[in-house]
């Protein structure tokens, strides 16, 4: 019989890593709370519960005026409009990502303009980022993909030199610290989601961060169906402008997880950092195995996804056939996002979405040139559930047996999946 799970053999994991999310009484007990009180909605905005949350997480990312919202893409749209970016400008986004990075710029009519990562950190690559600045540039917006922070200080510094509005996609770096600063906190917003697979989560939700009250007021006044809300992102406040906006509150139900949810942050985060640096140094022994590189300034490494590169010809298969054999193990992985000019529906001659329509020529996505995006999105990159790194060191050590054990066996691997391929053909 087969060593490996996929080919028949028994698994690695055979209990489940902890289940996500984490929840006890103090959660029924909260909604439940809610519900008797018969303020379940967002409106008037903001309900007592969510304008706690605002309070709670910028004190847990040190800073900023936080509006919370209805997820962590609309946060984006917001952020651009309060900032008055809007149709045709430019806005620079990594071709590593989630979709919404690419869609929340075109949902403000704002055209994002896709640059290639650092393959040290796969987050966006300042260098390539400056190179694409033009005229028409307002904006860039960084992602701290995965157990990576962006390099802070060289975004920052472009954010001066060019006169750009910073926006850090922050989805995947609750409670992260780059030199100490809260991610977030270091461009003029940091945009949060609050969905299901979140480490803080809501079920769905987001917060953006604001670097200042007058931010915040515009934000609030956006996602309120454009009603003037007070500097700072409070109540109602007739004296402030009305914006053109839509309804994307934070509902109350929700905003009451989140603040249990933010009870139980700091404990879990710490857990996850501390099983990270094991697997760091676990890791490091496997041939063709790559850490991503951790910036120095990465003081607080806190993360949603933890990812690590392979070498296909050293480590001896390709990353897809990785993640399929150590899933079978019991253990839960996957490749990662696709890059974003991969993305059918951005495509003018595949949707009728107005930006790439009325602006074609920045997705003409087959001659782009991205070979760090494609290397680590078609080869390379390997993406760890975070429950992995809440199972203790056993977590992690059966996590790292099996991927042993799949290298070991990398022959047996390569040769079923090329029948299979023949068979399919
Ligand atoms: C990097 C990144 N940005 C933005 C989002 C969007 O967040 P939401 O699903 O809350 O809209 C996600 C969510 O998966 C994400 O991973």
């Amino acid at each position: 019989m087969s060593e490996l799970a996929i080919l028949g053999g028994p698994k690695t994991r055979t209990e489940p890593y902890p289940q996500w999310p984490v929840w006890d009484q103090r959660d029924i007990d909260v909604v439940t709370e809610v519900i008797k009180s018969g303020r379940w909605g967002g409106y008037p905005y903001p309900g007592p519960r969510t304008a706690e949350l605002a309070k709670k997480f910028a004190e847990l990312q040190g800073g900023g005026y936080a509006v919370p919202m209805a997820n962590g893409t609309v946060t984006m749209e917001v952020a651009l409009r309060a900032a008055g970016i809007g149709w045709g400008d430019e806005v620079i986004v990594p071709a590593y990502t989630f979709q919404a990075t690419a869609s929340a710029p075109m949902a403000a009519g704002a055209i994002p303009v896709i640059v290639d990562i650092d393959p040290n950190n796969y987050c966006l690559d300042p260098q390539a980022a400056e190179k694409a600045i033009t005229e028409k540039t307002r904006a860039i917006i960084p992602v701290h993909l995965g157990s990576n922070m962006a390099d802070m200080d060289a975004i920052m510094e472009l954010a001066e030199k060019y006169n750009l509005i910073v926006i850090e996609d922050c989805a995947h770096a609750h409670g992260a610290k780059w030199s100490g600063r809260g991610a977030g906190t270091l461009g003029h917003f940091g945009s949060f989601s609050l969905q299901s697979s979140k480490t803080l989560t809501t079920g769905e939700g987001g917060i953006l961060l604001c670097r200042t009250p007058e931010l915040a007021a515009k934000a609030a006044s956006i996602i309120d169906c454009g009603r003037p809300h007070a500097l700072g992102g409070g109540a109602e406040d007739a004296t402030m402008d009305y914006q053109v906006g839509g309804n994307f509150r934070l509902s109350e139900i929700a905003a009451a997880l989140a603040l249990v949810g933010i009870e139980r942050f700091p404990s879990q985060a710490k857990e996850r950092e501390a099983m990270a640096a094991y697997m760091d140094e676990a890791l490091s022994e496997i041939p063709g195995i790559r850490l991503l590189k951790r910036d120095p300034r990465h003081s607080t490494r806190s993360f949603y996804r933890y990812i690590f590169a392979i070498n296909p010809q050293e480590f001896g298969m390709e990353h897809d056939l990785l993640v399929g054999a150590l899933d079978a193990e019991g253990v839960e992985c996957w490749t990662g996002y696709e890059a974003l000019n991969n993305y059918t529906l951005f495509q003018p001659q595949k949707s009728k979405l107005a930006v790439p329509n009325a602006f074609p020529e920045y997705f003409d996505f087959k001659n782009m040139s991205l070979p760090e995006a494609g290397r680590a999105c078609e080869h390379e990159a390997v993406w760890l559930d975070e429950n992995i790194f809440r199972a203790g060191q056993k977590g992690v050590d059966e996590a790292v047996q099996a991927i042993k054990k799949i290298q070991r066996n990398a022959g047996e691997l390569n040769k079923a999946a090329e029948e299979l391929r023949e068979k399919y053909k």
